[in-house]
């Protein structure tokens, strides 16, 4: 059992809490400190993906990332399918605009993602050889990394290694690299990336490994072994990225949670949590039940996280329900808007908000 911290009975308890003191998690909030206040108390920087179409047209969300945030992801920007269009153009636009807006206001950017599965540009269906796969992943990392170099300081290299379990194990996940270089794919993404920027922090990023649920235990065990095999080979990685899209419905498996980042820990790699939020598709419809319920999820994950390890930053997928990725794949069948994220659809803090902040100020 980990012990380094409080412990409490696991979400249900947590659930009672907060149904009888919404207060405390969801009411009343000290002013969030700014980002430079932040960096002098050493609290554990917060982010959000940044979201394009909102940073441009609502002054409002521009003005949250203000308040609460000190890292921001592109959310897209640096993926393949929106960077490379064609094989010879890259569009930095966003990923450059997101940039701008970080440093104007005292917050470091994080790159999202080198060598992924999804999002691949039509484009790349025409690589038909290892040796043109190994090229065009070179010209990228060479280019967009060295665009970068000094400004992201933090890299997901490589995204969803692994694979749906299957059964009792996982394997990696299919893509254009797998099929072309083989495993050795991730070994060149990080190789090239620390090349082209050796101050850079480079991460592997994964989903899906903190749940009660059939897959989750065989995909740490895969991301175990594959972060040791490549740590190994002297791969040059320096952590690993949780994404921690949380699906509601089960409960954390903070055991298995606690033992696996007591392992990288033990390998001398930091952990990131990348893009926090709660699927929360499944859950009851009354907000603050719902509300209550996604809390938990996060407190549950979060004290599991934070028992083996101080994690380098927290980061959400989104930080208002006013912009998410969730109802693209998890839409509520009552029609009800999903409340996946930190603040409301009108920028009102919620108990997740009130979790996050309670985690990242915890001293070192
Ligand atoms: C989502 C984004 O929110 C979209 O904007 C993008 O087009 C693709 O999918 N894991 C990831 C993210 O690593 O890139 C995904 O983001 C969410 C799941």
């Amino acid at each position: 059992m980990f012990s380094r911290r409080q412990t409490i009975a696991g979400c249900a308890g947590l659930v009672a809490t907060l149904a009888g003191s919404a207060l405390e998690l969801g009411g009343a909030q000290a002013a969030p400190d700014t980002a430079a206040a932040l960096r002098m108390k050493r609290r554990i920087p917060y982010g959000t993906c940044a979201n394009g179409g909102a940073m441009e047209k609502d002054a409002e969300y521009r003005s949250a990332l203000k308040t609460y945030c000190q890292q921001l992801t592109p959310e897209g920007g640096l993926i393949w399918a929106d960077l490379r269009p064609t094989r010879e153009q890259f569009d930095f636009d966003f990923p450059d605009a997101v940039l701008a807006f970080a440093e104007a206001n005292g917050m470091t950017m994080r790159g999202h993602t080198l060598a992924w599965y999804g999002a691949m540009p039509d484009w790349t269906k025409q690589i038909g050889s290892a040796a043109e796969a190994e090229r065009e992943l070179a010209i990228h990392i060479e280019r967009v990394v060295g665009r970068y170099r000094g400004k992201i300081k933090t890299w997901h290299v490589v995204n969803e290694p692994i694979d749906e379990a299957k059964g009792k194990s996982a394997g990696l996940r299919p893509s254009i690299w797998l099929q072309y270089l083989g495993d050795k794919y991730i070994d060149l993404a990080f190789r090239l990336a620390h090349q082209v920027d050796p101050s850079a922090e480079l991460l592997l990023n994964e989903y899906n490994i903190e749940s009660m649920d059939a897959s989750s235990a065989p995909r740490r065990q895969a991301l175990l072994a594959l972060v040791r095999d490549l740590l190994a080979r002297g791969v040059p990685m320096q952590g690993v990225g949780l994404q921690a899209h949380i699906p509601g419905k089960y409960a954390i498996d903070r055991e298995g949670l606690y033992s696996f980042v007591s392992e990288i820990r033990s390998l001398g790699l930091s952990v990131h949590i990348t893009e926090l939020d709660v699927i929360d598709d499944d859950l009851p419809a009354p907000t603050s039940v719902r509300d209550a319920i996604v809390a938990a999820r996060a407190y549950d994950f979060l004290e599991a996280v934070f028992a083996a390890e101080r994690p380098a930053a927290v980061v959400t997928w989104g930080i208002t329900d006013r912009y998410t990725w969730v109802p693209t794949w998890h839409k509520r069948r009552d029609g009800l808007i999903n409340r996946p994220l930190p603040l409301d659809q009108h920028y009102q803090p919620k108990p997740l908000w009130s979790v996050i902040d309670y985690f990242c100020r915890q001293p070192a």
